[in-house]
């Protein structure tokens, strides 16, 4: 049985991963994908797969949309991560009694050429962003639904400042929301969606110091909420392989940005003792999923984890 690999560029998780696979004597194997176009007769020859490129690689996300069809095990599930974004996580996270800062989803600011005012006559103009800043106060943060690596992520201070970022924002769906000013922050790997590691995160730092390695600093019971979110929110969204960061104030914690479902996993940036425990967990989740696997992903899971009355199954 094979473990495959799709891969950006990073230069050490993918190598200490496969060959952890490839010396835990399982009879698992893993290595690296090479693609160049799919036929749709083509055999893939994966049982599981490991995706770290496809949101901005789309080849890869069509291939493996093909390869969930062909009965392989994708981490993460492509359809779902398809059909993901940040507003939408809040509304499942507030459902499912996770706190989560206010949030607004805005029209975006710019449309294809083809697009004029007279097809767009559902929306108000000019829009409402007085309420908007009633509704989420001052500073708050702009930031696009989906994305990552804090690219066109603002923290805005007045109404001026919001036009100005949000003009910036061109094609991009955005949302504001409410700024957290935290007294302490976590950022928890989640793998397998029970395994969790909570580590301390400084976001006043630079990229590479940002993990805290060493004591989280947290009380057992705050601690422990945090992990029970994690496990609540990756269970809902069905992602094996995701990191939630949440911003603690008054010893509450708001998840902040919980679609990671390619997390930074680079040995210098995690540190080395967060590098080895996403290493040996990842390891051992793909060869259980190649030796055990699961019933392909039919349903949202969410939607049964709201509505008791909806059977349970899959979830
Ligand atoms: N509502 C908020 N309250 C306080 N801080 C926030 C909020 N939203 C975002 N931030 C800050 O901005 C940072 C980047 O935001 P976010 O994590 O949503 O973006 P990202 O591009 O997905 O980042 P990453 O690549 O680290 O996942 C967060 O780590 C946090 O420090
Ligand atoms: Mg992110």
């Amino acid at each position: 049985m094979k473990v495959g690999l799709l891969i950006g560029r990073e230069n050490t998780f993918p190598q200490a991963f496969i060959d952890r696979v490839n010396e835990m004597g399982t009879g698992v194997t893993a290595e690296l994908i090479r693609l160049g176009g799919t036929h749709l007769d083509d055999d893939i020859e994966y049982s599981v797969i490991v995706d770290r490129m496809s949101h901005e690689a789309p080849y890869y996300r069509a291939y493996l949309k093909k390869a969930v069809a062909d009965g392989v095990t994708v981490i993460n599930n492509p359809f779902w991560w398809s059909a993901d974004d940040k507003f939408f996580e809040c509304i499942v996270a507030q459902k499912l009694g996770v706190a989560v800062p206010k949030t607004v989803v805005l029209p975006t600011k710019t449309y294809e050429a083809d697009v004029i005012d007279e097809s767009l006559r559902n929306l108000v103009f000019p829009m409402p962003w007085q309420d908007f800043i009633n509704y989420t106060g001052l500073p708050a943060v702009l930031k696009p639904a989906v994305g990552g690596g804090w690219k066109n992520v603002s923290i805005v201070h007045s109404l001026e400042e919001l036009w100005r970022a949000y003009d910036a924002s061109g094609h991009l769906l955005m949302i504001l929301q409410e700024f957290i000013k935290f007294e302490n922050y976590a950022r928890c790997f989640v793998i397998g969606q029970d395994q969790v590691l909570v580590s301390r995160y400084d976001p006043a730092r630079s990229h590479w110091d940002r993990y805290v390695p060493g004591d989280d600093g947290l009380d057992p019971e705050l601690r422990q909420r945090i992990v029970d979110d994690c496990v609540t929110l990756n269970r809902a969204l069905g992602y094996d392989m995701n990191t939630v960061e949440f911003a603690i104030r008054d010893g509450v914690p708001y998840a902040i940005d919980f679609l990671n479902p390619a997390p930074d996993f680079d040995q210098r940036s995690i540190t080395p003792g967060y590098f080895e425990w996403v290493v040996q967990h990842m390891a051992d989740l793909v060869i259980e999923r190649a030796l055990h696997p699961p019933a392909p992903p039919t349903d949202l899971r969410w939607q049964a984890m709201m509505d008791p009355s909806l059977p349970t199954h899959d979830v």
